[in-house]
């Protein structure tokens, strides 16, 4: 495991973001609670409804109760209609355990709509949504990415992903 910090400064609002992640060569070397959430992903991944792109992606969410959800992208013909994994799997958790904090997120996908060895991060919407559901239950929400070549990305809060997401935050 390799601990690496990512920083930016954005000189208009004078401010410097940074963040620190973990990088794991494989998902083999995670403790054993997240090879669980790996594989619970890995499942929705196989499940998914992706006809259209095939890229099949896969998110599974751990609650405060242990509870695990599932959510995989289910698309339609008519293409915008379709759902990203992660948010399938937010809004599960949020109808089914509206008071349970999210206590981590991973996600998996596969297909060759992008590169194995490329960073399988979030769409823009989806982690509009992921910030909502921390800054919601004021407690971090921890990020576990696992790419195609298995190689994972961990992240301890959903804010790292969108600086300059919308909300209160930026206005002030
Ligand atoms: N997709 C996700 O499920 N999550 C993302 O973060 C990015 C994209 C899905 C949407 C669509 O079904 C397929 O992957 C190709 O974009």
């Amino acid at each position: 495991m390799q601990l690496n910090l990512f920083k930016f400064v954005f000189d208009i609002m004078d401010k410097e973001y940074s963040f620190s992640y973990k990088l794991f060569k494989s998902s083999t070397e995670l403790v054993s609670n997240d090879k669980q959430l790996v594989s619970k992903a890995i499942e929705a991944m196989n499940n998914a409804y992706a006809p259209y792109s095939k890229f099949k992606v896969g998110a599974s969410v751990k609650l405060s109760n242990g509870e695990i959800v599932l959510g995989n992208n289910q698309e339609n013909i008519a293409y915008p209609s379709g759902l990203c994994a992660e948010r399938v799997a937010l809004f599960y958790a949020g109808a089914m355990f509206p008071n349970q904090s999210i206590e981590t997120l991973c996600i998996v996908a596969k297909g060759d709509l992008v590169p194995e060895t490329a960073l399988l991060s979030p769409c823009g919407s989806c982690r509009q949504v992921m910030l909502e559901s921390e800054s919601r239950q004021n407690i971090p929400i921890r990020v576990i990415l696992v790419n195609q070549d298995d190689s994972v990305i961990m992240v301890d809060s959903v804010k790292y992903f969108l600086p300059f997401g919308f909300g209160p935050e930026l206005a002030k």
